[in-house]
């Protein structure tokens, strides 16, 4: 056995075994709370990715977990069940083409239908942000289509998430180099400084556009007042199984404003039947301008 397969193969005696009924409980929590569906495909990840919780909480075995999160009255164990399962990966203009659409088609067509209005209210929402790419690309986008006229807009951007861990790397805004892979070099040298390390950090001017909070997409009722232009959902839901992929849909349509869009990850796609959305090109859509 050469090295990698048999420091792989200690690794994997080491993981406590996630027996049947254990997986089905963390499993089902986390579908009825989260939407999040784990096939049994997933057992020996969910196993990988608890075991280190359970060194931290010095337990022997995933027994023991269940019953901690059987009695975990205020949730917190819950919260850090979700962080360690939720992949979070995300890196800087991930899937362009979202990006081009915004600033050819989406602003343009805002700003020549509420022109009139001073300031002219923007709303943008990052639902699903992980650790924060998406959104600070979306400000980076903004503050080069609009230049000096963003102080004439009432912006509202807002970014969502459910994992803690995620939000608080999103808040810091300090990215390795790869994270910008995709993002052209005019915006790498103008809208990011050098952190040491081969980091760079997001300039405060973008952090301060942002608001981040942690929410449920599972929830249903979101507390936020009014609607948004754009809403980004993009690699969300394919987590999900169909039903809360459907539930979450029609939740996001009550919060877009009429004429307004939903943009989705490539590989994921909207329910046709009864979709409250009228689809304009891949992973794009749009609310009817008469909808509400
Ligand atoms: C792969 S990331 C997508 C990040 C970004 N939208 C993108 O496309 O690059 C998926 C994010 O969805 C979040 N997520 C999963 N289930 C959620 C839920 N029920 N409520 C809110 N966020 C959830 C995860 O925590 C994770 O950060």
């Amino acid at each position: 056995m050469d090295g990698y397969a048999d420091g792989a193969a200690r690794a994997c005696a080491e993981l406590p075994s996630l027996g049947d009924g254990d997986f089905r409980y963390i499993a089902d929590i986390l579908n009825d709370r989260f939407g999040i569906s784990l096939g049994e495909q997933k057992r020996s990840l969910v196993a990988g990715r608890l075991a280190r919780r359970l060194r931290e909480l010095g337990l022997a075995g995933f027994r023991e977990y269940v019953e901690r999160l059987e009695a975990d009255r205020d949730g917190a164990e819950l919260s850090e069940l979700v962080d360690r399962i939720t992949t979070n990966h995300s890196f800087f203009f991930r899937e362009r083409g979202h990006f081009d659409f915004l600033r050819d088609t989406v602003l343009p067509g805002i700003e020549a239908s509420i022109a009139a209005q001073s300031p002219y209210p923007l709303r943008i929402w990052s639902a699903g942000c992980a650790t924060g790419e998406e959104v600070y690309s979306i400000a980076i986008l903004l503050e080069e289509y609009f230049g000096p006229r963003l102080r004439s807009v009432d912006l509202g951007l807002l970014a969502t998430d459910i994992s803690l861990a995620a939000l608080e790397e999103a808040r810091a805004g300090v990215y390795a180099a790869e994270k910008l892979r995709e993002t052209p070099t005019g915006y790498r040298l103008s809208c990011f400084d050098p952190a040491g390390d081969g980091l760079y950090a997001v300039k405060d001017r973008y952090r301060s556009m942002v608001l981040f909070k942690r929410l449920n997409l599972m929830s249903g009722n979101f507390p936020m007042r009014g609607k948004f232009d754009v809403i980004f959902c993009r690699n969300v839901m394919i987590y999900f199984d169909p039903a809360s992929r459907e539930r979450l849909t029609r939740a996001l349509s009550n919060y877009v404003k009429p004429g307004g869009y939903l943009f989705i990850g490539h590989s994921e796609s909207l329910p046709r039947e009864g979709c409250p959305f009228e689809y304009v090109m891949p992973a794009t859509y749009r609310k009817g301008v008469q909808g509400d």
